[in-house]
């Protein structure tokens, strides 16, 4: 299909799920559709481009259930820089390697879906609203929500507050957990952490 002659068009959600399926198994295929359909709530909800958040939500987990050893490789082989954390947890690298592979194999061009999923474990201080839409739809989605009642809450706070308010309260849960059990942070969640804090007015300085 092209709708130049040329190019071809653009990808929609649909399409790029038709392109992705075959390479996925079900089970993750079904977390993406759940992840889409909350992103699309929230994106109308907070007037935002709809099309743009659904498609960041349905290229988002495209290498998730690569082998962690095969997902160190991909980056080893890229020249990633890779933080220790992601090296001992290579599947925090599945938002990097996804969003290449997005790009090469799939012609996923749009620079704000590639940023969008790169940063999808932790955010970023420069995420669109969208971003933040995709981002909190693929904590909350319902299998995951109702598995752990802070995740229920974000997702209120993400319709009834703000999704910036939502992402905090999120990184905030997790960072609880980490104490809690001994788990490492990874830096980028401090980053982004520490950019909402500031940015809704909660931060110590
Ligand atoms: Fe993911
Ligand atoms: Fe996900």
């Amino acid at each position: 299909m092209s709708h130049d002659g040329v190019t071809p068009a653009p990808h929609t959600d649909a399409t790029l799920r038709a392109a992705m399926a075959s390479e996925l198994p079900a089970g993750m295929l079904a977390h993406i559709d759940r992840v889409v359909a909350v992103a699309d709530e929230l994106a109308r909800r907070h007037g935002l481009d709809v099309p743009l958040a659904r498609l960041m939500a349905q290229g988002h987990d495209l290498v998730r259930a690569v082998p962690p050893a095969d997902l160190l490789a991909r980056a080893e082989g890229r020249g990633l820089t890779i933080d220790p954390v992601e090296r001992d947890a290579p599947v925090l690298l599945h938002g990097p390697i996804g969003a290449l592979e997005l790009r090469e194999r799939f012609g996923v061009t749009n620079p704000r879906v590639f940023d969008a999923i790169w940063h999808h474990t932790w955010g970023h201080p420069d995420y669109t609203p969208e971003a933040w839409a995709m981002f909190i739809a693929d904590k909350v989605e319902p299998n995951k929500a109702r598995k752990w009642k802070a995740l229920r809450t974000v997702h209120r706070i993400a319709l009834e507050q703000s999704l910036e308010a939502a992402a905090l309260r999120y990184l905030d849960a997790r960072l609880k957990e980490a104490v809690r059990e001994g788990f490492t942070v990874h830096p980028q969640a401090t980053l982004t952490r520490n950019h909402l804090l500031r940015r809704l007015g909660s931060g110590n300085t």
